[in-house]
């Protein structure tokens, strides 16, 4: 029999990054030095309270049943959080959890869009913005972050008749990619173009404790007007280490979580009890070190952006997220074939900036998941290749 799957995932291409795995094992198994800046997971464990939690929680039979709800005291946790994080007052059914941002931002534009609905999603963009939109069938308006503009949309330079029949737009900052934040008079202006259009926003807020330099990392629900107009996806999975867990909140105006309240629970019976328990630890439990924890993405932000401007790559700063973004040295234009470039004469692997969209043609991304020594040791390698030198 011929199985014949959906044409819906012929959009979805994954040609780059296998084409840059297959070459760094290569490259590993001739017994070659690989430094890996590719991966989006952080090297740091979880914070040992959160394990414990966990663990303790695993250990009750009981705990293993459909949990079908949100624990009344994660929502609770949730809730203090946001009020003694950020000053922002919400009540407990103002929240919801998914599993992960990544799940509920692919999802929740089929909780909100009908056939003919515009999508206003960011371009260079983190990648599973655009699968929401697309899953939810609505056309994708694809709007530029430039350098030039600090990475902040052009909000009037987005076509009145665009603008008209947008459901929805995805915003994101401290941004990966790009690694920019956005000030507060941004939002502002969010915020009244939203309601001017009548516009959802959706901000994804996955990096506000992973922010340089003595900046503030806030939350979009903090500006005024915001629960008017949307929501935000808040991730525990970089603050916390807990990636492989799978948990974030979306937290915002009531109507929009009880829309993705109500899909999800035709597709979903509930999160795990002991990640709930785990959930409730990181958000109840010391700050002190995801605090320490930035200061040490700061030490490695500050030997890449160092390292590589000392050697005569001149990239822009980091100014939040994990990662930095760099423009292409002279004399390249084509990340991918940059990349492969730079593996092959350095070991260095980075992420080629076209992954992320057209605007993202010009750059590559680093994560920031190597101690300061090994950037340092990098930054060398790509130094005494002659790469720079073109
Ligand atoms: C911008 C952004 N949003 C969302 C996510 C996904 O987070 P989660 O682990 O909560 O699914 C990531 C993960 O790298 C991210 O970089």
């Amino acid at each position: 029999m011929e199985i014949k799957t959906a044409k819906r995932l012929e959009h979805f291409k994954t040609g780059i990054f296998t084409a840059l795995n297959e070459k760094r094992d290569e490259l590993a198994a001739k017994g070659g030095k690989v430094y890996n800046f590719f991966v989006g997971t952080p090297d740091f464990p979880v914070f040992p309270h959160i394990k414990q939690a966990f663990l303790d929680a695993a250990k009750d039979p009981e705990n293993y049943h459909y949990s079908l709800h949100d624990l009344p005291e994660m929502l609770e946790a949730v809730k203090d959080y946001y009020f003694e994080r950020f000053g922002v007052e919400i009540s407990t059914d103002e929240i919801t959890s998914v599993n992960g941002s990544q799940e509920g931002i692919a999802h929740i534009g089929m909780a909100l869009c009908d056939p003919g609905d515009v999508v206003l999603l960011p371009d260079p963009g983190y990648p599973v913005f655009e699968v929401g939109g697309y899953l939810s069938g609505a056309e994708l308006y694809f709007y530029d972050l430039k350098e030039e503009n600090d990475f902040l949309p052009k909000l009037d330079e987005i076509p009145e008749e665009v603008a008209l029949k947008a459901k929805y737009m995805m915003v994101s900052y401290p941004y990966n990619p790009v690694c920019a934040v956005a000030p507060p008079e941004f939002y502002d202006e969010l915020i009244a173009f939203a309601k001017k259009y009548n516009i959802i926003i959706i901000h994804d807020n996955a990096y506000s404790d992973i922010i340089y330099d003595g900046v503030y990392g806030g939350s979009f629900l903090e500006h005024e007007g915001a629960k008017d107009v949307g929501v935000e996806f808040f991730s525990l999975s970089k603050s916390f280490n807990m990636t492989g867990l799978r948990v974030s909140f979306v937290i915002g105006n009531k109507k929009i979580v009880d829309a993705l309240k109500l899909l999800r629970s035709q597709y979903d019976f509930g999160m795990f009890i002991p990640t709930q328990k785990a959930a409730v630890a990181a958000l109840r439990g010391p700050k002190k070190m995801v605090k320490e924890q930035c200061a040490m993405y700061q030490a490695r932000k500050d030997a890449l952006v160092n390292g590589l401007r000392s050697i005569g790559w001149d990239i822009r700063d980091t100014q939040g997220t994990m990662f930095a973004w760099a423009a292409l040295p002279k004399g390249y234009t084509d990340s991918n074939a940059f990349c492969m470039e730079l593996m092959e004469k350095t070991g260095v692997v980075c992420t080629p900036g076209s992954a992320f969209g057209k605007m993202g043609e010009g750059y590559v991304r680093f994560a920031l998941v190597l101690p300061p020594e090994e950037i340092e040791k990098a930054c060398r390698a790509i130094d005494e290749s002659g790469i720079l030198k073109k």
